[in-house]
């Protein structure tokens, strides 16, 4: 495909030596609206070169450009150069490009495979996988599949929470009070009852608190018996997990926990102590960050056994060893802002320059309203939970609007737990928000139902047409408003999808996608695709393909399905 970022940069680049052309490239932007063009070239940085004002320099620009056949416009907008590209032209170049790539369409190989670690989910065994653990899972799972899909070596890796003096207190819950067979036929529930026991009755009883420590002081000895209740707990978690999982769609490469640092935490430990960088504090070791106006970090106790914080520290260190990574990206809450803020700074001090390199991809809360969701198993809600009762719905409508679909169950599935998703990774990560059935299951409005409802019309469509797609359209046929319209925000997708890995941000292509599933149903609603002239007729059908097949791709990034029958 033309290449016409480039082909912009060079026509600009003869007005502006100070900047190479790669240089031009870079700092394209898209425009803000589609009237304003294609590519969006900033003037901001050539004020102070110029000496002169940005809006300015953007117009003198504009006049002096030299469009060529490849743009039908240059206009300046702002402190902007704007350049719109020729319609039959870029028709040409997108849908071939389109239809020849395929599922591959939108992927690059920018990565230059350079290994990205992201970390996502890294929920607690023994603990409920809760409908907030949707957040750090699905934008994480996202991230992975973008940075993947840009020729990144992506790693998956489920920092599994299995460590801790929490098993400590179930290891001894367990055995005042449990019972294997009821565990094992319900696990999470069974090991989460528990847990609240012995919270209940280390009130009264404080020894139970000193006997949990002592067991966890064990499992950190390696003591036999400690060994197999937690890795028996950690087995029956993980196949509630993995059940969860699978439901999602969600791929992890590694399930290295807590755990696996244990015996790797010693080395760190010794490197922090000859470097300096840790105090003895009443027999504890931490960390003074005051010069970096954080609270001190404790990093061993009293006792000499770890934390949270000494496991992510050795964890990072393996990491850099055997993965060298390019990015090593953690998808948490915004809760442990500081945690991750405190173990950087310490690896920084340590003289490691790939401090750097550790990302902290955080995001806000979720909130339910309040009973809307009725599930309450203790106070919690299980994502499990919240997944079947899409399901169940998303099955309760088609069999009211479309009883005689086929695979029935399977799209109600991927119709359903999408809509969670889709909701999930529709708003900017950072914000607060508040889950909402009514949204979510909507097939009207920005949600995951309505996008794939057009991806399944786009393919009704295309089997209706009953002609092939072909690559020899006369595509001047496609210069139409609506028709212009979805040609550029097919266009839009390759930049997208990187502008999604650069800020970190999956919203950007839900966004995205249901942008073109909007302009693609108003070009539907306008333009018939089977009329009695044949050459309009297969350049339109070539088009609602290319559309099908975009939806499909960036729904796929998102983590969501694209069923062709709804
Ligand atoms: N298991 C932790 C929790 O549920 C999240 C782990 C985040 N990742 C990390 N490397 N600290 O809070």
């Amino acid at each position: 495909m033309l290449d016409f970022k480039n082909i912009a940069a060079q026509v600009l680049n003869e007005h502006i030596e100070s900047m190479s052309i790669e240089e031009i490239n870079d700092n394209f932007e898209v425009p803000k609206y589609s009237h304003m063009g294609d590519l969006a070239f900033p003037c901001f940085k050539l004020a102070k070169i110029f000496r002169k004002a940005p809006k300015m320099i953007a117009e003198e620009l504009a006049e002096k450009l030299n469009k060529g056949e490849n743009f039908e416009k240059i206009s300046a907008e702002g402190g902007y150069v704007n350049f719109t590209i020729s319609k039959a032209i870029l028709a040409k170049e997108i849908l071939v490009k389109i239809k020849t790539e395929k599922d591959e369409f939108g992927s690059s190989n920018l990565g230059n495979d350079k290994t990205t670690i992201v970390e996502f989910s890294s929920t607690n065994i023994a603990k409920p996988f809760h409908i907030g653990h949707i957040r750090s899972t699905m934008i994480g799972n996202s991230l992975y599949r973008i940075y993947k899909f840009l020729g990144y070596d992506a790693v998956a890796i489920n920092h599994l929470g299995d460590y801790g003096t929490q098993f400590g207190k179930l290891i001894v819950a367990f055995k005042l009070w449990g019972d294997k067979e009821t565990i094992e036929n319900d696990p999470i529930p069974e090991l989460l009852k528990l847990y609240v026991k012995f919270h209940e009755e280390a009130e009264i009883n404080p020894k139970l608190d000193e006997e949990a420590r002592m067991w966890f002081n064990k499992l950190e000895n390696n003591d036999n018996e400690a060994y197999e209740l937690w890795k028996w707990i950690r087995d029956e978690s993980l196949e509630e997990f993995n059940r969860v999982y699978k439901m999602l769609g969600v791929h992890f490469d590694s399930f290295a926990g807590e755990s696996f640092y244990s015996d790797k935490m010693p080395a760190v430990l010794e490197e922090m102590r000859s470097k300096n960088i840790m105090k003895k504090d009443q027999g504890a070791e931490i960390v003074d960050l005051s010069e970096h106006d954080m609270p001190p970090a404790l990093i061993t106790k009293q006792d000499g056994s770890s934390l949270y914080i000494t496991r992510d520290l050795a964890a990072a260190f393996y990491r850099k060893k055997h993965y060298d990574f390019y990015k090593n990206i953690y998808v948490v809450g915004s809760q442990q802002h500081l945690h991750f803020q405190q173990w950087f700074k310490i690896i920084e001090l340590m003289d490691h320059e790939w401090a750097k390199d550790c990302i902290h991809v955080e995001f806000g809360t979720i909130s339910l309203e309040e009973g809307s969701l009725s599930t309450r198993k203790g106070k919690i809600i299980f994502l499990e939970d919240v997944l079947n009762k899409a399901t169940e719905q998303t099955l309760n409508i088609i069999n009211e609007k479309n009883p005689n679909l086929e695979n029935k169950n399977e799209v109600a599935k991927d119709v359903g737990v999408g809509a969670v998703v889709f909701q999930e990774l529709s708003n900017n990560r950072i914000k607060d928000y508040t889950f909402s059935w009514e949204q979510t299951l909507s097939f009207e409005g920005e949600t995951g139902p309505y996008v794939q409802y057009t991806h399944a019309r786009a393919c009704s469509v295309l089997k209706k047409a009953d002609s092939k797609v072909e690559l020899d359209v006369d595509f001047s046929l496609l210069n139409d408003e609506r028709s212009v319209e979805v040609i550029r925000a097919l266009n839009k997708f390759s930049e997208v999808i990187i502008s999604a890995a650069d800020k970190n941000e999956p919203s950007i292509i839900t966004r995205y996608i249901v942008d073109l599933a909007q302009e693609f149903n108003r070009f539907y609603h306008d333009n018939p695709i089977i009329t009695d002239d044949k050459e309009l007729t297969k350049a339109r059908v070539l088009l609602v393909d290319a559309v099908r097949q975009t939806i499909k791709n960036g729904l796929y990034l998102i983590g969501l399905k694209a069923p062709e029958k709804m």
